[in-house]
């Protein structure tokens, strides 16, 4: 794996998985039913976006392995995983219900401040940066459940959330942990995203700019940790659960 990756990587541990994690993301580790409500519904405002970023990179691009990535990921994220039934997308919105959230009160949600603020600024990426740049930008995002993170110094939990032995035992529902579990194929899809940034971005000027936009995709990440910490506050109460 090349060096940019590994600075990706780096970035991503030193700024969400050391000593100090954003609460948001924190309370992924330990979480109640209005967390697990809370994850669901600003992911699902997340989710709205993707594919319409991925859609950009697939227009900006000739390289036919970039658009092929592309197609692939999205057929798992949307419409088939081989690990479940249906797409992720599907699994999310019955995690959301068995959380205690109405299917139309998700596919109506509105997403918090700071998520409205982090989507914005990603659609914006999407429309005015270059397609390697927004590569790196959406699927540094999805570098957040690198199995490979464990490996980086500084990495301060003994799992990540993907793996079973932190989901089996933990008190999300079925589809709380399968929705969990799908993010195992992040690993590949980060891996293989940074594989082919590299292959296209041939001069160190090139990367550092990249590195910019993923650096900024990543500020949004902090703001969507963000959004989830203020959206479980709100359902705390809801759900009437102490802190
Ligand atoms: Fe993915």
């Amino acid at each position: 794996m090349g060096d940019l990756a590994d600075r990706m990587r780096r970035h991503i541990v030193g700024r969400f998985y050391g000593e100090v994690m954003p609460e948001g993301l924190r309370r992924l580790f330990s979480p109640t039913p209005a967390y697990q409500a809370a994850l669901v519904y600003e992911h699902w405002c997340f989710l709205q976006g993707f594919p319409r970023w991925v859609g950009s990179i697939i227009a900006g691009t000739d390289k036919l392995d970039v658009i092929e990535y592309e197609v692939d990921n999205l057929y798992g994220e949307l419409i088939h995983d081989p690990g479940s039934k249906g797409g992720h997308y599907a699994i999310v919105l019955s995690a959301g219900v068995e959380a205690g959230l109405s299917s139309n009160e998700l596919t109506e949600a509105r997403p918090g401040p700071k998520m409205a603020l982090a989507l914005k600024d990603w659609y914006d990426i999407a429309r005015t940066r270059s397609w390697i740049e927004t590569m790196a930008a959406v699927h540094g995002t999805e570098m957040l459940a690198d199995q490979n993170l464990k490996k980086v110094p500084g990495y301060s939990l003994p799992h990540i959330m993907g793996d079973e032995p932190f989901l089996r035992p933990s008190t999300y529902s079925p589809s709380g942990k399968r929705f969990l579990g799908t993010t195992r194929a992040d690993t590949q899809h980060a891996g293989r995203a940074a594989e082919l940034v590299e292959k296209y971005a041939p001069t160190s000027e090139e990367r550092d700019n990249i590195f910019k936009t993923f650096v900024r995709s990543m500020d949004n990440m902090e703001l969507y940790f963000e959004a989830i910490r203020e959206r479980y506050e709100e359902f705390r109460v809801r759900f009437h659960e102490s802190a």
